[in-house]
């Protein structure tokens, strides 16, 4: 079961350390070479500072903040805009979950089907704005 407060503290524990945000486009290039080339003219610097906020608007929404900033990432990853295919959030996903059992001291199968079922709903608002 989603449980946002706990995912909130975890996410806490963990996205202080800058090491968080290079470990996590490492593991994620890692999975794919199409992710990778994706990113191939991005800045990363600037890149990792968006993913700590987009992770945050995640969180916040899952703790029932309005869902202005989930649809504005739904649109800007949509199939007009960048292209990101649905089908690549679950990369994302297991990629956020390795780099959690990388630095949240505390993390846990159960944290991790935790933080799952805590993001699902905003991925998936996300994902149904593909097309
Ligand atoms: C850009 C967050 C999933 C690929 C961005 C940006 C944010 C973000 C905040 C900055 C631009 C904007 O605000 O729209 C997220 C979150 C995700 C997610 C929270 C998961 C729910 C993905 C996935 C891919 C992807 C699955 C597939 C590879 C990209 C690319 C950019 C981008 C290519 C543009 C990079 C550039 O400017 O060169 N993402 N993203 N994202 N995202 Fe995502």
């Amino acid at each position: 079961m989603g449980n946002p407060d706990i995912v909130f503290q975890s996410y806490g524990r963990s996205c202080n350390n800058p090491a968080f945000f290079e470990d996590f486009y490492t593991i994620f290039m890692g999975k794919s070479a199409d992710i990778r080339a994706m990113f191939a003219n991005t800045n990363m610097e600037s890149q990792r500072g968006l993913l700590r906020g987009g992770i945050m608007w995640l969180v916040m929404h899952a703790r029932g903040m309005s869902d202005s900033k989930i649809r504005a990432l739904g649109e800007s990853h949509s199939k007009a805009k960048m292209n990101i295919h649905p089908s690549y959030y679950s990369l994302w996903l297991d990629a956020l979950m390795e780099t959690l059992y990388r630095h949240d001291p505390q993390f846990s199968p159960t944290l991790e089907q935790t933080w799952r079922a805590t993001l699902k709903p905003s991925i998936d608002v996300i994902t149904s704005m593909y097309d």
